[in-house]
């Protein structure tokens, strides 16, 4: 694999240039957002896909699961972080119960966040069993990636977060959900916690980008929740998590620093003052 980016320079990252990238060997960065300041830093380091996730459930709203995030509270967000936005691509996660009821609320929605935010597509969690839903949205304009293995919509039906796709028959299912989504027009696939090898399988079975969340390295993009990569959520620590800063300290270090000089009448001086 190269290590250059295809999308080097002030050009907007669109889903063409996404599925350039795989074409160029060239891997996908994604991490998640939730609000402007946030997502402006993520833009000006060079991001190439920022996911408005409805993990923001669990770390924005410190809810257990992803079920509780309504849709007005995902627009609320997307529209926040797209305003941050220059040059990344921004998806936007169709959260819990806005598309299982049936396909045509699911398109409808998926048209109120392109509306509402102006975003560059949203995602689903799901394989066949959304293909046509998929096909719908793509064909109304609408960009859809797909997301497979642990979906957390599904959680109470899988009962844990452990990996999928350990066993030959689920890897098979995996890579024949993955083919549907292809088939259907999504432009690109999360793969989130399943063996490395089967993540490979699938990577060079289609033809649109895998971006992997503890998928291994073979995926042709990877992507994080961005608290966990900057150690700010500290309740959760998977090994495919690789924590880059430790910014929790650094808030809490500020602000007990912050608490004593108030405390002390050391702040603010007279040069902070009017
Ligand atoms: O909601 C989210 O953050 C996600 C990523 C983990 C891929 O779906």
């Amino acid at each position: 694999m190269k290590t250059a980016a295809v999308t080097s320079g002030p050009k907007k990252v669109t889903t063409k240039v996404i599925g350039l990238m795989k074409e160029k060997g060239h891997r996908i960065a994604c991490l998640t957002a939730y609000d402007f300041l946030t997502a402006r830093f993520l833009d000006q380091a060079g991001i190439d896909l920022v996911l408005v996730g409805d993990s923001l459930a669990n770390v924005f709203q410190g809810q257990e699961t992803t079920l509780p995030v309504t849709l007005d509270e995902m627009i609320y967000h997307a529209k926040s972080v797209i305003r941050a936005i220059d040059r990344a691509m921004v998806i936007v996660d169709m959260p819990f119960m806005s598309y299982q009821v049936n396909d045509e609320e699911g398109f409808r929605n998926a048209g109120r966040v392109m509306k509402e935010t102006g975003a560059g597509g949203v995602k689903f969690e799901g394989g066949e069993r959304i293909s046509n839903l998929v096909h719908m949205t793509v064909r109304a304009g609408i960009p859809v990636m797909g997301h497979l293995g642990l979906t957390p919509q599904s959680i109470h039906q899988f009962g844990s977060y452990t990996p999928r796709g350990s066993t030959p028959a689920e890897a098979r299912q995996l890579l024949k959900d993955a083919k549907a989504l292809e088939e259907a027009g999504a432009f690109g696939i999360v793969l989130e916690k399943i063996p490395a090898a089967v993540a490979k399988k699938i990577s060079k079975s289609l033809t649109i980008p895998t971006i992997g969340i503890g998928a291994g390295p073979y995926c042709n993009g990877q992507i994080l929740v961005v608290a966990d990569m900057l150690g700010l959520y500290e309740d959760f620590h998977p090994r495919f998590v690789r924590q880059y800063a430790n910014l929790a300290e650094v808030i809490r270090k500020s602000v007990r620093d912050y608490v004593k000089d108030v405390k002390d009448e050391k702040f603010p001086t007279e040069k902070e003052s009017y």
